[in-house]
């Protein structure tokens, strides 16, 4: 059995884990920190007295969390809009890359839905076609990407960073340089990577990176993040016309002085009631503990044990992506025959929290897991194989 060094086990008493829960589900959704439950409750308490609040409150709070995942992704606070999900940012993109009839929109085979709808609905209104982009077996999937960014009319690429079923990577920087040169505009959802995979923005180059922040930014669910280049501040389009993105929006008396101006920078994609008075405290201090963290030390740390999951699965049969093409922080274990039928009953009886996803078993566990939760799961999975 694999041995984790002590640090990486150090983390659990920052979140309230039963100790005989598994928890390696990160991807679908974080434990709530301790820190970001706290923040929750006096936010919720404080909606009893809103005679308290100053107009600035209902922007002012936005401000250091657009800084927080500027720092995460190595961008500008300027850049970062607030959303819900990834599929309201991804609808943003969508409403502002121009697309011409005939043009492809390049999406990956077995991609998360929000980012294959959207890019449906927009071939539909435009009368552009989506291409998927399938890997030949032993194909990296940036071969794959470069080769179809190369054929034919490419109006944008739509990708995550890595893969959501069995995080394997796309080679972004790569095909950031290749969508360029295609002159297709690059749209990454980073909800699977953000705050647990190095990324840089300035490196990459998305036009839109969007992340939501339940998963590994640590966040309360519906609270997200769009990161806009400057190129598409100025003349870009929000999907919602909101009061609250118009510039003057603070003086509330002058409402009605209707403005054609918007806030500055990304400000204008914000969703309506961006404020969150209760979801923005949360979400900082969900980020504030990454940060503290450090994504290098959580990819290194989390790498750790997903390593020794990748070594022991190996052992008893499985098959896990090669560590140079996949995220340190995820991956996914496939059985040749397929998954054992009993397999999803015998790791909720072990309490062992995993995701299937098509053919995988996603594991993606944090620094709250230990050498114990990869025991854990190793024997119920070695239990289930035997049959
Ligand atoms: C890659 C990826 N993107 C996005 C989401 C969530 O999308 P949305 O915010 O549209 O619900 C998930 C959820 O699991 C995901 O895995």
């Amino acid at each position: 059995m694999t041995a984790l060094s002590s640090s990486v086990a150090s983390e659990r008493a920052l979140f309230a884990i039963p100790d005989d829960v598994t928890y390696l589900n990160c991807a679908s959704m974080s434990p709530q920190l301790r820190s970001v439950t706290a923040a929750g409750l006096v936010a919720v308490r404080s909606k009893a007295s809103p005679w308290n609040l100053r107009a600035s409150d209902w922007f002012v709070h936005a401000e250091p969390l657009r800084a927080r995942f500027a720092r995460v992704v190595g961008g500008d606070a300027e850049c970062v809009a607030i959303v819900p999900s990834a599929s309201y940012g991804l609808a943003v993109a969508a409403a502002n890359v121009p697309v011409r009839a005939g043009q492809t929109l390049l999406v990956i085979d077995r991609e998360f839905p929000s980012n294959v709808y959207t890019w449906h609905e927009l071939a539909r209104r435009t009368g552009a076609r989506v291409r998927t982009v399938q890997r030949e077996s032993g194909e990296s999937w940036a071969d794959a990407i470069v080769a179809a960014l190369q054929d034919g009319d490419v109006a944008l690429v739509a990708l995550p960073v890595c893969h959501w079923t069995d995080g394997t990577l796309m080679g972004l920087e790569r095909v950031g340089v290749a969508a360029r040169a295609a002159g297709a505009a690059l749209i990454v959802d980073a909800s699977q990577a953000a705050g647990a995979h190095p990324i840089d923005v300035g490196v990459v180059q998305p036009d839109f990176l969007v992340s939501v922040g339940y998963k590994w930014l640590m966040g309360p669910y519906s609270l997200g993040y769009l990161y806009v280049a400057p190129k598409w501040h100025e003349r870009g389009v929000p999907i919602e016309q909101t009061w609250m993105s118009r510039a003057g929006a603070e003086d509330f008396a002058r409402l009605v002085d209707y403005s054609g101006e918007m806030r500055a920078g990304a400000r204008r994609f914000d969703m309506g009631e961006f404020s969150q008075f209760t979801l923005l405290p949360m979400a900082c201090a969900g980020v504030d503990q990454v940060l503290e963290w450090g994504v290098d030390r959580i990819a290194r740390d989390v790498g750790a044990i997903t390593a020794g999951i990748a070594r022991d699965a190996a052992a008893l049969g499985c098959t896990v992506a090669d560590e140079k093409d996949r995220v340190r922080h995820m991956l996914g274990v496939q059985l040749r025959g397929g998954l054992p039928a009993d397999l999803a009953d015998r790791l909720t009886a072990a309490r062992v929290f995993v995701s299937i996803r098509g053919d995988s078993i996603r594991v993606a566990p944090h620094l709250y897991n230990d050498e114990r939760d990869v025991e854990r799961f190793i024997s119920v999975l070695g239990e289930a194989m035997r049959g």
